[in-house]
């Protein structure tokens, strides 16, 4: 374990009242951050501490952020192993030693690992804050569909997150403060995003910046609905300077509206000064195109097309989100081909 950092735009022992970035007047708060280096913590982290809270990153620190930033330098470094720790019954205990008051869990992927942190957290935490996917609705009855969408989950993971969010739902009816947070394709500068043919080969790209012509399933018009990582870590500073609002609660946050994967190829290949040449071939026929892994992810964001409403995290917790999919994307792309060309 590393040794604890204070805060220094906190003074220890004083509550402090800050403005934090959702426009709301934020007390200071002791914040464990459950996966805190990934794709969210590297944005979210540096939002909290700015905002004037203590922040304990946990982690198994076998990587970085994606981007230094100073607000770094005062957070509190954790090392554990999740999985290990849970195998033998100790990872809710020691999460509960960190004595955070609010607790963000980035990285639960089944009910009994959410069964065993609520339990040792109980009465413990003054919000509990979990990551979820917008895969928890399955394919979507209709569009934009909202948070009382059913859960009809397709695939061990959506099927799973499902599990996770009833269960911190009855948890929060019983009086553990949960708040659930369900973002769409998490995009931002370092990794490749979801690309308009849905998968994550970033040679689509490439193909379009060359004027090359690429080839969509069926008709192009399944949808993505992308999200900038900040703007999910925006989410869930909402979420934390208004527990009022959010307990109990799940939160769809994405971009305000998704885009087709042809409107996301002619953008994209707009960014590179081309107009997109797109064909179009029924699914049996495109997928021998593509590698089985490409095929599969397509596949899986083919049949989710989602499009998500926004509007309960706008209205409840005063989430605005910055980007829109299209610029997300555009971000990470301008990233990319700086690191690989
Ligand atoms: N990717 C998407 O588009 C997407 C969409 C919707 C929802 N989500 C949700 O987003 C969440 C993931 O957030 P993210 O994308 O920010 O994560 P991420 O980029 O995969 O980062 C995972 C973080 O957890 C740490 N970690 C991994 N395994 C660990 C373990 N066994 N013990 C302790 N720490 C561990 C990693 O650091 P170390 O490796 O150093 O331990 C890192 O800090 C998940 O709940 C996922 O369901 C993702």
């Amino acid at each position: 374990m590393v040794a604890r950092r204070a805060n220094p735009l906190v003074t220890p022992g004083k509550l402090r009242i800050i403005r934090g970035s959702c426009n709301r007047q934020t007390v200071s708060m002791r914040i464990v951050i459950i996966g805190a280096t990934g794709h969210i913590g590297t944005w979210l982290v540096p939002r909290l501490v700015g905002a004037g809270h203590t922040v304990t990153a946990v982690s198994r620190a076998s990587r970085q952020p994606y981007h230094e930033a100073i607000e770094w330098d005062a957070v509190e470094r954790v090392t554990l192993d999740r999985t290990a720790m849970e195998a033998d019954g100790t990872f809710g205990q020691a999460i509960a030693a960190l004595r955070g008051d609010v607790v963000v869990d980035l990285i639960c992927f089944t009910r009994s690992s959410a069964e065993h942190l609520v339990s040792a957290l109980h009465d413990r935490v003054e919000l509990f804050a979990h990551c979820g996917t917008l895969w928890v609705h399955g394919v979507p009855r209709s569009r934009p569909y909202d948070e009382t969408a059913p859960r009809e989950p397709f695939g061990e993971y959506g099927i799973r997150k499902a599990e996770i969010e009833r269960f911190l739902l009855e948890a929060a009816a019983g009086g553990f403060p949960a708040t659930i947070l369900h973002p769409g394709h998490i995009t931002g500068p370092g990794w490749a995003p979801i690309n308009p043919a849905g998968h994550l080969d970033v040679g689509v790209f490439d193909a379009l910046a060359r004027g090359d012509v690429v080839r969509l399933p069926d008709d192009g018009l399944a949808t993505l609905q992308h999200v900038h990582a900040d703007d999910v870590a925006q989410a869930f500073e909402c979420a934390i300077s208004t527990p009022g609002a959010s307990i109990g609660e799940a939160f769809h946050v994405a971009a305000d509206e998704p885009v087709t994967m042809r409107a996301y190829a002619e953008a994209a290949a707009q960014w590179f000064g081309r107009a997109a040449r797109l064909e179009y071939s029924p699914w049996d026929d495109w997928r021998t195109g593509v590698s089985e892994r490409d095929a599969a992810i397509t596949r899986d964001h083919v049949l989710h097309s989602p499009h998500a409403s926004i509007a309960k995290a706008r209205r409840r917790l005063g989430f605005a989100p910055r980007y829109t999919a299209i610029e997300a994307a555009r971000e990470a792309v301008a990233a990319l081909r700086h690191i690989r060309y």
